[in-house]
């Protein structure tokens, strides 16, 4: 197929029916039902090693108390996300008053089995009921009113104070320098590091001038400890909405020369070091922008050579098995080896909410997590065969997406990595390098590096992914819930129509009332 062609198949796909892309990524993955059973059999059994070989973190137990099916976990996120968006403090005060004194705190009080989650439980009970002793007259309540009137400040402060608490899971170091010391104890286990500088979404020229600015100071940092293999070396991640404040697809002629300047700048130093250097996937309406940025790279002859270029491609897109294709015949026609690093997606909740905003035709990505799951296979199965051209990196933490991938890859395990967050899926990856002595396994630790302030927007997609109860992270803390259950096959759960029914389409977000406006 001709590069256009398929270009076209992707854009078309943006918004096109779930239940036809569902279909043909199950032709595409083509399993048979014995291999779907020793795969949901394999993940299982990873779940049982999990569970009997780890204890649960600080967040995790958190987000296990703290749900996001619970209303309190839900205005937890609120907070969370408020922190990150509301500029002044009087608002973000309004909104703690809104959402702390209404949430039912009390249950969940020594229900955790890790007391700092008991102590944050009893934190958020006792603002709570300072927010609500309105009309009590006893002393206490006295009491408790002088503090309510300097309540939420304080409240204010102990949230982002208990946020960064979570935060520092989630961080290696607040300076590359000291999170490149930090990695060296992974490294010695045979671990590397994909490097991300905190910051994304540039709000002015100046923001994308210190982030790229970060962006080349790291890799001089990260290079000094290279070596001669691009693939062993720590690499680092670039998010391109850090390096212009107008990565928006209005914007493209005005904003496409400068972006891939400072990109192409950021790429040659690594190329001068070898080491990987990684494009991070942001929100669906930037993909067809992205490719162009990357057409650009993949093109340069001052690139040739350098098997160091890394994209990311999100499953939950409707666009994924077009971008895996289109990635590799631009990697064939160029004679370029490219590194792909496969994700389920992290922006999943914007993107709906986004899509309804607007009033689109459909939704760019899959609405049931089984179809993410099914899309992810798939995709897997697409990289494993475009090894000539492609070096993939399945980045999951969920063990029935490891099984699977393992499975596709037959004996063929030194032609891929596996990929986790720094702060999570610490102890499944852990097991796949136990067996990496018998099967060559490598992993390679995604490490956010930097300020506090810098954290939020990443940490609120952490605290999203980790309280969905729809998510493995979720489950697998959780005892209740089986490790049959939790590693289940995706393909015997498919639906038909194929898109989740509990999700309003963007055009019917209204219902009967009114056809929702564009
Ligand atoms: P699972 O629990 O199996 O899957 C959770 C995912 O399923 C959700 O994140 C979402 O994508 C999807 N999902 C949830 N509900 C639904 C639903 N109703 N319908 C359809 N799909 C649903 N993400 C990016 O976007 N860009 C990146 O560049 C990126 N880089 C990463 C690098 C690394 C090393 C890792 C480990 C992750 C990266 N991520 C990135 C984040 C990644 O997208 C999430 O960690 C991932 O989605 C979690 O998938 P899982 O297989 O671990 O967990
Ligand atoms: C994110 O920033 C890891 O790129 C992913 O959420």
């Amino acid at each position: 197929m001709k590069l256009n062609d398929i270009r076209n198949t992707l854009r078309d796909n943006n918004l096109a029916d779930e239940s036809d892309i569902l279909r043909a990524l199950v032709t595409e993955a083509d399993l048979s039902e014995q291999e779907r059973i020793q795969i949901a059999k394999d993940g299982a059994a990873m779940v049982r090693k999990v569970r009997a070989n780890s204890d649960p973190t600080l967040m995790e137990n958190f987000l296990g108390e703290f749900g996001l099916s619970t209303e309190e976990g839900i205005a937890l996120m609120c907070l969370a996300e408020a922190l990150l968006r509301i500029p002044d403090a009087e608002t973000i005060d309004a909104l703690i008053a809104d959402k702390i004194s209404s949430s039912d705190w009390d249950s969940h009080l020594g229900k955790a089995s890790s007391s700092l989650v008991n102590a944050s439980t009893w934190a958020l009970m006792l603002t709570g009921r300072v927010l609500n002793s309105e009309d009590d007259i006893s002393l206490i309540s006295t009491l408790q009113n002088l503090v309510r009137r300097m309540g939420e400040p304080v409240i204010r402060t102990a949230v982002a104070q208990a946020m960064k608490e979570l935060g520092r899971q989630f961080v290696l170091g607040e300076t590359i320098e000291s999170a490149v010391h930090r990695g060296q104890v992974m490294q010695a286990k045979g671990y590397t590091y994909s490097f991300d500088m905190l910051g994304e979404a540039a709000i002015n020229d100046e923001d994308a001038r210190k982030y790229h600015l970060a962006y080349a100071d790291a890799i001089t940092e990260i290079a000094k400890g290279a070596g001669k293999s691009v693939r062993d070396n720590p690499g680092i991640s670039v998010k391109l909405s850090a390096l212009h404040p107008r990565y928006e697809l209005i914007q493209k002629p005005r904003m496409l020369d400068v972006l891939i300047s400072r990109i192409k700048s950021l790429a040659m130093l690594a190329v001068g070091s070898n080491i990987g250097f990684n494009i991070d996937a942001e929100e669906a309406a930037r993909l067809d922008l992205s490719l162009d940025v990357i057409e650009t790279i993949l093109s340069d002859p001052s690139f040739a050579g350098w098997d160091g270029f890394g994209i990311v491609v999100q499953a939950y897109s409707k666009r994924a098995a077009p971008a895996i294709d289109w990635l590799y015949h631009q990697a064939r026609k160029h004679q370029r080896k490219i590194m792909v690093r496969l994700v389920k997606g992290a922006y999943w909740d914007t993107e709906i909410k986004e899509a309804q905003v607007l009033g689109l035709d459909g939704f760019p990505l899959f609405t049931r997590k089984e179809n993410t799951d099914i899309s992810y296979i798939a995709c897997a199965k697409k990289l494993l065969s475009m090894t000539d051209h492609i070096y993939p990196q399945f980045a999951t933490h969920n063990a029935h997406t490891v099984a699977a991938v393992r499975y596709l890859a037959g004996e063929n395990h030194d032609t891929y990595e596996f990929q986790r967050l720094h702060g999570m899926g610490e102890a499944l990856l852990a097991e796949i390098m136990a067996a990496g002595a018998q099967a060559n396994g490598r992993c390679r630790i995604y490490a956010p590096v930097g300020a506090h302030k810098d954290l939020l927007a990443y940490l609120v997609r952490r605290l999203l992914e980790n309280g969905a109860n729809s998510s493995f992270v979720h489950q697998i803390v959780d005892e209740s819930v089986r490790a049959e259950d939790i590693a289940a096959d995706p393909f015997a759960k498919i639906q038909f129509p194929a898109n989740n029914p509990n999700i309003a389409s963007p055009v019917e977000l209204f219902g009967e009332q009114r056809t929702n406006s564009r």
